[in-house]
């Protein structure tokens, strides 16, 4: 473990500790025995061929950097090596030591100037995944490659009318994305605004859960593997973490409510979210908030999405949130994909009885798009076809099977789509085959207005989850912003091999 490491993991424990008065979990002191080795890929909440995973250990959030006076200016380097896992230590690729990065906390109109370094043995870049931003140049430029040993200067522009709401960034380079997420590079971005003011949001306990699903092991090879027939099915590792812990506690006092930010930055995993002991309220989806908070049974969060829920807490008592790994593919035997439960977290509410203010509040109006001129309607196929000349295919059934978008591998240099600066477009996505496929659109965000499975999708959204065999109709306002970037399927192994198009507005 890199002395970096040490610090900054020791400032966050500080400042928990400096929070919450009281002494976090004690297994941040890395032991030298464990860089333990996983067993094999364990579904559920059991902690087999996972040694120096402890359940139950208190929430750690990680370390928050703020803009000051209109700029964040920070220096991510990018390395692999242990980090603290439990009573014990794993190997993970970090963000300036940290596994997940730092958060950035940032304002509508602040700047984000990063410097990225490469310590890896790699290329990598980064994307402001959901951020309306610039995506060219030395912005938000997912073309953008950083070799070894090389680094790279970001300069981010977030427009003054940005919306509040939880982004993240992660790598982009084409062909590694998968394997850098999954072994951990991914962090959070909150974009602040005067909603965060109203009583109840100012009110509650706010808490940023990225989620990851990294296999647990103590080298670079055991973590970042994958099998061919693994990166057709979107690779899993040792079951989600939450801000690289498993299963921890979230402890607060009765009377208050709990807002957990959550971030699925998981390669691959398609996760059903649920709560028992207490009621959660949705309050924001990928890249915006409701209209007003809205009460919710389950939630499904694919690779790529976020959430916000509000968990009031009225008596003493412990709520569960489970996680439901939900089928991404359907026969063409997927096991790694298919079904599993765990325990995410658990919420610990402490002290007598105590009424939390009431969630039922207006926030702010959520912009209708039903009344829009459309200009253009697509369809856009996501597929797992046969043959084509895409790299990195894998092999199946005896064929060889290639990730594509309207039968295309994906190719940079190519334009797939062009639309023009202003208008609104109809998208229909459509998932030909057994697989579901999270699609992810760069900086236009948009609002889902049909599904075929029925199901409602309020708010604003930059991944939206499309069923096997089915399709989802977006509204999409190419507004603000021009250039020419990316639209892909978030299950990053796909993306990684040609599951990828380019869009240009102009
Ligand atoms: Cu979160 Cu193009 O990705
Ligand atoms: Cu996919």
């Amino acid at each position: 473990m890199s002395r970096r490491a040490f610090v900054a993991g020791g400032a966050a424990l500080a400042t928990l500790a400096a929070c919450t008065g009281r002494t976090p979990r004690s297994g941040a002191a890395p032991s030298a025995t464990s860089g333990s080795t996983a067993g094999g890929s364990t579904e559920g909440g059991s902690t087999a061929g996972d040694p120096a995973g402890t359940t139950g250990a208190s929430f750690v959030a990680s370390p928050v950097i703020e803009s000051r006076d209109g700029v964040l200016t920070t220096t991510l380097e990018v390395a692999g090596g242990m980090v603290p896992y439990g009573t014990g230590q794993r190997w993970a690729m970090t963000y300036a030591g940290t596994s997940p990065g730092p958060t950035l906390r940032v304002r509508p109109g602040d700047r984000l100037r990063i410097r990225l370094v490469n310590r890896l043995d790699q290329p990598t870049n980064l994307h402001t995944h959901g951020l309306r931003v610039d995506p060219g140049g030395a912005s938000d430029n997912p073309f953008v490659m950083v070799g070894p040993g090389e680094s790279h200067d970001y300069d981010i522009a977030i427009p003054a009318d940005h919306p509040s709401g939880l982004f993240w960034y992660h790598p982009h380079h084409h062909g590694t994305v998968a394997a850098q997420v999954g072994a951990g590079l991914a962090g959070a971005i909150v974009v602040t605004d005067a909603v965060d003011a109203v009583p109840l949001v100012a009110g509650s306990t706010e808490r940023v859960l990225v989620l990851g699903d990294p296999r647990i092991a103590g080298d670079a090879a055991g973590v970042t593997r994958a099998s061919a027939m693994a990166r057709m099915e979107g690779r899993v590792g040792d079951g989600v973490l939450v801000n690289g812990e498993r299963q921890p506690v979230l402890t607060g006092p009765t009377g208050r409510v709990e807002r957990l930010r959550l971030v699925n930055a998981t390669p691959s995993r398609r996760l059903r979210l649920s709560i028992d002991g207490a009621r959660w309220w949705l309050m924001a989806t990928d890249a915006g908030r409701l209209d007003r908070p809205r009460q919710a049974g389950e939630l499904t969060l694919s690779p790529g999405e976020r959430i916000e829920v509000l968990v009031p807490l009225a008596e003493a008592g412990t709520a569960v949130v489970t996680a439901v790994t939900a089928p991404s593919g359907a026969g063409m035997g997927m096991a790694a994909t298919a079904g599993g439960s765990q325990v995410l977290a658990r919420i610990e509410a402490i002290g007598a009885p105590a009424a939390p203010p009431s969630i039922d509040v207006a926030l702010a109006p959520l912009e209708s798009l039903d009344g829009l001129t459309v200009a253009r309607t697509r369809t856009v196929a996501l597929a797992m076809g046969m043959g084509g000349g895409g790299m990195g295919g894998g092999r199946m059934g005896g064929g060889r099977m290639t990730p594509t978008i309207d039968g295309r591998s994906f190719d940079g240099s190519r334009t797939d789509a062009t639309a023009a600066l202003g208008t609104v477009e109809d998208w229909t996505i459509t998932a030909t085959g057994p697989m579901a496929h999270p699609f992810h659109l760069h900086v236009w965000p948009f609002q889902v207005t049909a599904r075929s499975d029925g199901r409602a999708e309020p708010g604003w959204k930059d991944v939206v989850d499309v069923p096997a065999g089915g399709w989802v109709r977006i509204r999409i306002p190419f507004r603000a912003i021009a250039g020419r970037t990316v639209y892909h399927c978030h299950i990053l192994d796909h993306e990684d091999m040609g599951m990828m198009g380019v869009v240009e507005v102009h």
